[in-house]
This record gives C-alpha cells, structure tokens and sequence, in this order.
C-alpha cells in the first residue's frame, strides 16, 4: 500500500525566520495526519537548516521531513553558487526536487541533468523528488504521455527497479503550475497511471500530481486510485491552507476507498 504523500514546494519564497513561523503554526496543525500520510516541507536552501531545528523541538518523532529545491551533481569542488548532495545529507535534509519546470525553463536543467542530480541524491540516501510534465502546446496536440515517457526514460532510465520504486514523482502539467488551471482528476490519474506502466519498479513509486491543487480540489485529485498525494506550490505557502488541502485530500483518499 502507498503512502498519501504531500509535498510543499515554497519556491522562493519565506526567509528563515518566516520559515521558522511556518513550522511553530504548521506542527500542530499537522500531528492529526501522522499514521496517515507522508509530509515534507520544501524550502529555500537558506531556511533548510532553521526549519530542520525548529522542527526537532516541535516533533521530535521526526514526523514532518524538509526537502529541498534542487541540487548539484558533485560530491564538492569549484562550482560557485552550487549545494551538494552530501551538504543537504549532512543537513539531515530527506527529499529534494529535481527538474521542476521552473528550473528547466529559467536554469537550463535537462532530463541528462536530471538524471545525474538523481544519481547524487540517492547516494547521500536523499529521495528526489522528480518533476515530469509537458507544455500547454504539447497538451494540446495529445503528446503528453510521449512527453511524460521520455522524460520518465531519461531521467530514471539509469536506474535499478528498487531504486525507481523508492523514488517521488511528481506529474506537474506545466501549463497548471501557477495558473488555477489544474488538470482534471481523470487527467491526472491516467497519466500517472501510465506512468507507472513505463518500467520497472514504477508501479510501487509515490507519484504525485501538481499544478494548482488546492484546498477545494485536492479532495477529487487524491480520490484517483494513481494519485498518491500533491505537489503543492502556492496553496502550501499558508500553513493553516496547507493543513486543510490534505485534509480535504485524505478525506478523498478515505471516501474512494469506502
Ligand atoms: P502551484 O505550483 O501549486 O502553485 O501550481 C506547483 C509546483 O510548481 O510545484
């Protein structure tokens, strides 16, 4: 059985005292969802490390983990501006997204670059966060599994079926990140269905969808039986907002399997 799995992404926003805030009114919040779902909190590399101390304090089980927003693929070295995989390790950091649309777009990521910060990840025991998804173009001249395929091949393609089946993916349509454009429920659940068809291992990853869930969506979304939880940008930047889209989602999750 998997895990419902909700993901903050905070982009660039919060400083870390904000970031600090968001943890002392969130934990509380939170404690109802431990046994029942998975939750990590993804945050600007300079809050990374005061999240991850407030929130021994606040929940010393460990329950809610932090994430970061990308990585580089060197152990160390002269690369200015970089963070590597064994500093976040280092840093108790458990997840880390890689090749959001927004990094493919602004930063030149790839699907080759991709492959080689998964690679890094895994081997500081970190658990990427994939992002996969095609443009509104390509949605709408039907080549979105295409799409999805070959970014799913060449980014994971390297890996071991036991690998692949420990990773998070998330499935963001780039033309609903951001937009209030958010794919339908059957959208979502058959591309991620298809997804997990594409090779070895797949079928028992955590795929997400992301694009503008919400607190009034996140119910119809996470109702798909492929659907795993979100990947949640902007509806995740409140903490109290953040805390009822995965109530609403798990009330889903509970109403689909009734
Ligand atoms: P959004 O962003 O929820 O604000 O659409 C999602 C994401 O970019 O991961």
């Amino acid at each position: 059985m998997r895990e419902p799995f909700f993901a903050a992404n905070w982009k660039m926003y919060k400083t870390p005292a904000q970031a600090r805030e968001y943890a002392n009114a969130f934990a509380p919040l939170a404690d109802k969802f431990r046994e029942r779902a998975a939750i990590v909190l993804c945050a600007p590399f300079i809050d990374l490390v005061p999240l991850r101390e407030e929130l021994r304090d606040l929940d010393p089980a460990g329950f809610i983990d932090v994430g970061a927003q990308d990585v580089f693929w060197e152990p160390e070295g002269a690369y200015t501006g970089e963070i590597s995989a064994a500093m976040l390790g280092g840093e108790s950091v458990d997840y880390c997204i890689v090749g959001h649309s927004e990094r493919r777009r602004l930063f030149g990521d790839t699907d080759e670059t991709v492959a080689r910060k998964v690679t890094a990840l895994l081997g500081a025991d970190i658990v990427p966060i994939v992002c996969v998804g095609e443009t509104l173009e390509e949605h709408q001249t039907g080549r979105r599994l295409d799409v999805v395929a070959g970014q799913i091949r060449a980014c994971l393609g390297h890996l071991s079926d036991e690998q692949r089946a420990g990773l998070v993916i998330a499935y963001e349509p780039i033309w609903a990140i951001g937009t209030g454009m958010c794919d339908t429920p059957q959208g979502a659940d058959e591309t991620i269905g298809f997804i997990r068809t594409l090779d070895g291992g797949l079928e028992d990853a955590t795929i997400l969808y992301g694009g503008s869930m919400k607190a009034d969506n996140a119910a119809y979304l996470c109702a798909e039986q492929n659907v795993d939880g979100g990947l949640v940008g902007s509806a995740s930047l409140d903490p109290a907002g953040f805390a009822t889209l995965i109530d609403n989602a798990l009330r889903g999750i509970d109403g689909a399997s009734a």
